[in-house]
């Protein structure tokens, strides 16, 4: 099969592999396509350098084929496993979407939401997964503020919050706003032009450029504020630093800092298929490229060119 193969940290190429065989739990899917964010730009770079420490291998990358988020069709069922058939179509995670073929567990699979194309389930899983997790505590009628909005997390905390009745502030910079107001934020602030004001119950924080004091002083007293990620921080430890930094804050402030750790998994992706098949929340993919462009595609990203979302098609 074709896939874009990673031996090196920071170095991966199209090549040649042999289809991957599903062990106890997991299935082979036809990979349809794969979603991009900053996590695959960081598990293909092997920076920041914790990444290697925390279980994706220390002298190279241990899935020889990046990519996590996946839209597919079962094409055959390993040990063990029921609830999916071959010809199902599903959208997950799994270590190695830029390929013709992957293996998933199911436990991080859950069926295609209807009215969906491949490529728009293919940019669900993470980034809609994460905005899920981190707005969980969020109840009608609070203000929300996600900073970051035209991103790929931002992009899906703005509908979510939405959808759990907030009112909902997005912050972004001149090129993404005209798609954060489409999703139906409440109030959209152009940070280039003036920072956003007020205090918000609970600030979704993925843009991760804007000080701990600051975000304490948009919040309310009692206000939660979620670090989603950071790329500000330095090359050994990145956006962990700064999160680390805010959770150790907790005891001496009155807001309560979170640090978020999505675990992606199949009940949150039946979560988000409900919302996506009940009209709440939708995809919003910028641009999608071909396999043999999956570098561009998380160049893209990374270079902060993108807006939403973008996927590699297959
Ligand atoms: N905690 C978790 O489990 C988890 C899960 C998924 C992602 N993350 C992390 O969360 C962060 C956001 O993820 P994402 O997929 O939404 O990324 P994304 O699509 O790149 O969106 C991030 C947004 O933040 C803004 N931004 C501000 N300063 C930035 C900077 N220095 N570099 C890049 N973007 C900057 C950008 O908007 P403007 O151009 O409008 O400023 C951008 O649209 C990343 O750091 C990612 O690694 C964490």
């Amino acid at each position: 099969m074709k896939a874009v193969v990673q031996r090196r940290w920071g170095s991966a190429v199209l090549g040649d592999l042999d289809v991957p065989v599903p062990g106890p739990g997991e299935v082979l899917l036809e990979v349809r396509a794969a979603g991009v964010d900053m996590g695959t730009w960081h598990l293909l770079s092997g920076k920041p350098y914790l990444v290697r420490f925390i279980g994706y291998g220390f002298r190279g990358p241990k899935s020889p084929v990046p990519g996590m988020d996946v839209s597919g069709v079962v094409a055959e069922t390993g040990p063990g496993v029921t609830g999916f058939a071959p010809g199902d179509e599903v959208f997950g995670t799994c270590s190695g979407a830029f390929a013709e073929y992957t293996v998933a567990p199911v436990s991080q699979l859950a069926r295609k939401p209807a009215g969906l194309s491949f490529a728009e389930a293919a940019a669900v899983p993470i980034s809609g997964g994460t905005a899920l997790e981190g707005l969980r505590e969020v109840q009608a009628g609070q203000r929300v503020a996600v900073l970051g909005a035209g991103g790929g997390v931002g992009s899906y905390g703005v509908q979510v919050a939405k959808a759990l009745g907030a009112h909902v502030t997005g912050v972004c910079s001149t090129r993404k706003v005209e798609l954060v107001r489409s999703l139906g934020a409440d109030e959209v602030v152009d940070y280039t032009v003036a920072d956003f004001t007020g205090t918000y119950d609970l600030i979704l924080d993925c843009g991760g450029n804007r000080s701990l004091s600051r975000l304490r002083k948009a919040s309310t007293p009692r206000g939660t504020i979620v670090l989603v990620g950071a790329e500000t921080g330095g090359a050994i430890t990145g956006g962990f630093e700064r999160a680390l930094r805010a959770v150790a804050l907790n005891p001496f402030v009155s807001q309560k800092f979170v640090m978020l750790i999505s675990k992606a998994r199949a009940e949150v992706f039946d979560e988000l298929r409900v919302l996506i098949e009940a009209g709440q929340l939708k995809p919003a993919v910028e641009r999608t490229f071909p396999l043999s462009e999956a570098l561009d595609a998380v160049e893209h990203v990374y270079s902060r060119r993108s807006i939403g979302k973008v996927v590699v098609t297959i």
